[in-house]
């Protein structure tokens, strides 16, 4: 088992636990390091049906017994009228501010649980335990959550710190195969984004990755959840350098909107990464080699060189300009000069643009 804390600001603390095949002793672990008066977990119907002999267990295992909330699958749940559901049941559960709040599930549950949590009475304790690699390695951690809206993904929110992060490595066992390569786009992500030995541990477990041998990942997973504890406790906010986290992003959320979200955001992420790389080449910042290796290295992860769907090059670009994180009138990437050194670029021309999307077509 690895354990460490993220702190920010020297108070708010959040202790993450990575292990592999612990879920049977969550129950006890929660009770003996989080005790609250009361408890609530809030899942989802496939991983409750999945992981529900132990989820009883765990249950039971909290004094007083938990009570359990199971919501169906699927982003359409991240909106605000099921949530206002969630809220009204927890109002006759009579929660109060003593309960310790339980998301276990994958980041639809991770972000709906984070976001009942952070704004029922003004703020509930929160545990996350994240149940799909993408919620393992990153939608647990750093206190964001949201809600989409009819007019964009993620627009309502808060950034909120949970208490804890229980990470057991086992439930990526039962994820299926789309769900274990979204996530790995992350966790590429984070090897791009840090180079050095973590990129190297990473090309070191590649095949372990690709084969998914779970009880050999848990330094790949600590791994990650750290460089994401760096990026958060320099920059909670989201206004320096935690934006260096959305390398791959830029590029993959407009491949997502352009195809009116037919692409998982795994598969965009990956070819983000692709189309980043090759625009970081292509305007001199990363040498060539560096650029040859990194594709290599996504090429080790299974991860796709091409879209296996058309791209349409306009709709594409006007969903970059329409990005959230478009500033004074200009689209910014998150470019590598070198294989761990990001840096935020503004003002590359659209032709770039138009011939890196060539690249991954
Ligand atoms: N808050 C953040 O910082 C942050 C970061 C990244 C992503 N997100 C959000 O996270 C969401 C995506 O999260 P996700 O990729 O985990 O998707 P998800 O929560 O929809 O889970 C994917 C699917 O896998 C199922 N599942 C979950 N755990 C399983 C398991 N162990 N075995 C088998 N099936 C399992 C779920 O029921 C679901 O059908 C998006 O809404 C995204 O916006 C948030
Ligand atoms: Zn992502």
């Amino acid at each position: 088992m690895t354990s460490f804390a993220i702190v920010i600001d020297k108070t708010e603390t959040t202790l993450v636990r990575v292990g592999y095949d612990y879920l049977a002793r969550m129950g006890l672990l929660i009770q003996k390091e989080l005790p609250h008066r009361a408890y609530v977990l809030i899942t989802d119907h496939n991983v409750l049906e999945l992981y529900k002999k132990e989820i009883q267990t765990l249950l039971t295992d909290l004094s007083p017994k938990g009570e359990l909330i199971a919501l169906p699958p699927g982003e359409e749940q991240k909106q605000i009228f099921p949530v206002t559901v969630i809220i009204n049941r927890l109002v006759e559960l009579g929660v109060d501010r003593e309960t310790l709040i339980i998301a276990l599930g994958g980041g639809v549950v991770g972000d709906i649980a984070g976001f009942v949590a952070a704004i029922y009475m003004r703020g509930l304790s929160l545990l996350h335990i994240p149940t799909t690699l993408t919620a393992q390695t990153d939608s647990s951690l750093g206190g964001k959550n949201a809600l989409d809206l009819p007019g964009g993904k993620n627009m309502v929110g808060t950034i909120r710190q949970p208490q804890a992060v229980f990470i057991d490595l086992k439930f990526l066992s039962s994820l299926p195969a789309a769900e274990w390569q979204n996530g790995l786009a992350e966790v590429a992500k984070y090897g791009l984004l840090e180079g050095g030995e973590y990129f190297s541990l990473l090309e070191s477990q590649s095949e372990n990755l690709r084969e998914r041998r779970l009880e050999k990942l848990e330094a790949v997973i600590a791994g990650a959840c750290r460089i994401k504890k760096n990026y958060v406790e320099i920059d909670e906010q989201d206004r320096h350098t935690r934006r260096f986290l959305n390398l791959g992003h830029t590029l993959g959320h407009a491949l997502e909107a352009a195809s009116g979200y037919a692409v998982s955001h795994g598969q965009a992420v990956a070819l983000g990464l692709r189309g980043e790389l090759a625009l970081s080449r292509r305007l001199l910042h990363l040498p060539e080699a560096q650029e040859e290796k990194a594709q290599a290295f996504l090429d080790s992860l299974g991860l796709p060189r091409k879209a296996s769907f058309p791209l349409d090059r306009k709709a594409i670009v006007a969903c970059l300009k329409m990005d959230k994180k478009r500033e004074s009138g200009q689209v910014r990437f998150i470019l590598l000069k070198n294989i761990g050194q990001p840096f935020l670029a503004a003002g590359i021309p659209e032709a770039a643009i138009l011939s890196v999307i060539e690249e991954i077509q």
